[in-house]
């Protein structure tokens, strides 16, 4: 389904802390040029209408009070209108210091983190706690893949903690699968469930390696499918498989997506990746995002931009 809105909420960092929409309703000066493209996301319209008007920016229009008034109905959850809500930020750090300096640094900018097995094993659960109490979203990465039993009960300590989001190996299996969404659905923060399809450091010659031939796509689209039949709220794949998870499975699940490059970033050992653009565009929820953010000389920079590109492509 197409995100189809008539105006847009602009209080996301790229375009200021102020709260403003802009209308896209024409005048009678637009209609022959914007008309058919009045409800088409901002950056769409945005786009067409610069490139109509002989280069001319569509003008915001910052409506007093209008703070009070209620948000549109969007397409998807109020947590997603922005651009920063939708960037998860990998904490793939060794230390407890060093991931709370990220934190500081990045600040306001950045409201969604993502503990990974690195950070947890060095320092445990205390900082994930830290994380949700300081009012940050937290993504607990430590793919789980055990006998259903025992994920059922990792994922109610998991949830225990306050995290968002959780993952589970989908090639666990259906069994599994169900196990962790049951104990997930039980318990009281009702985390959302991601079950990991292959990982984007995977390409097909590696799945051979292991005994699957099926292709990458067929193997994702294969365990999405167990995913999304057992009761887990949502897959991680390559945003590569994006169109074909949402053409196969529509729009129901929540897809979380890692090997995030922006264009010419440096893909390290991961396999299968996209720029953020070309993420949201294939349809994906959430980006995750490590090293271009972590390790670049200036990571509010390199986060802003990326939610710069995710808000221009919604
Ligand atoms: O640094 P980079 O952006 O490559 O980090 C990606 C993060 O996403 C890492 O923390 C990695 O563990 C995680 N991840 C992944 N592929 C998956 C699932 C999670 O890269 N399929």
């Amino acid at each position: 389904m197409p995100r189809k809105r008539r105006w847009r909420w602009r209080n996301s960092p790229p375009f200021g802390a102020r709260t403003e929409f802009t209308f896209f309703k024409p005048g009678p000066r637009h209609t022959p040029a914007v008309g058919p493209l009045l409800l088409r996301p901002h950056s769409t319209f945005a786009a067409a209408f610069k490139a109509k008007a002989g280069g001319q920016e569509a003008l915001p229009c910052t409506v007093p009070g209008s703070e009070f008034l209620p948000r549109p109905a969007l397409g998807y959850p109020e947590s997603m209108q922005n651009g920063r809500d939708r960037l998860i930020v990998a904490l793939d750090v060794a230390s407890e210091e060093k991931a709370r300096a990220l934190v500081r640094r990045l600040g306001e900018g950045v409201s969604f983190y993502k503990v990974g097995k690195e950070l947890f094993t060095a320092v445990g659960p205390a900082l994930v706690r830290d994380l949700v109490a300081g009012g940050k979203k937290v993504f607990l990465d430590l793919k789980f893949h055990d006998i259903p039993n025992t994920v059922a009960g990792a994922v109610g300590s998991a949830a225990s903690l306050g995290v968002s989001f959780l993952t589970v190996h989908a090639s666990g299996g259906s069994k599994m699968l169900h196990a962790a969404a049951q104990a997930a659905a039980q318990s009281a923060a009702r985390p959302t469930v991601l079950a990991v399809t292959v990982l984007t450091s995977l390409a097909s010659g590696d799945l051979e390696e292991v005994g699957v031939s099926a292709g990458v796509e067929a193997q994702v689209l294969r365990l999405a499918g167990l995913a999304v039949n057992t009761g887990c709220g949502g897959i991680v794949a390559s945003a590569q498989e994006a169109a074909r998870l949402r053409h196969a499975f529509g729009s129901a699940f929540t897809l979380v997506t890692p090997g995030i490059r922006p264009a010419g970033g440096i893909a390290a050992d991961q396999a299968r990746v996209v720029t953020p653009e070309d993420a949201i565009r294939a349809g994906a929820d959430y980006l995750v995002v490590g090293r271009p953010i972590t390790a670049a000389d200036d990571p509010c920079q390199a986060a802003d931009a990326i939610i710069r590109q995710i808000d221009l492509s919604s």
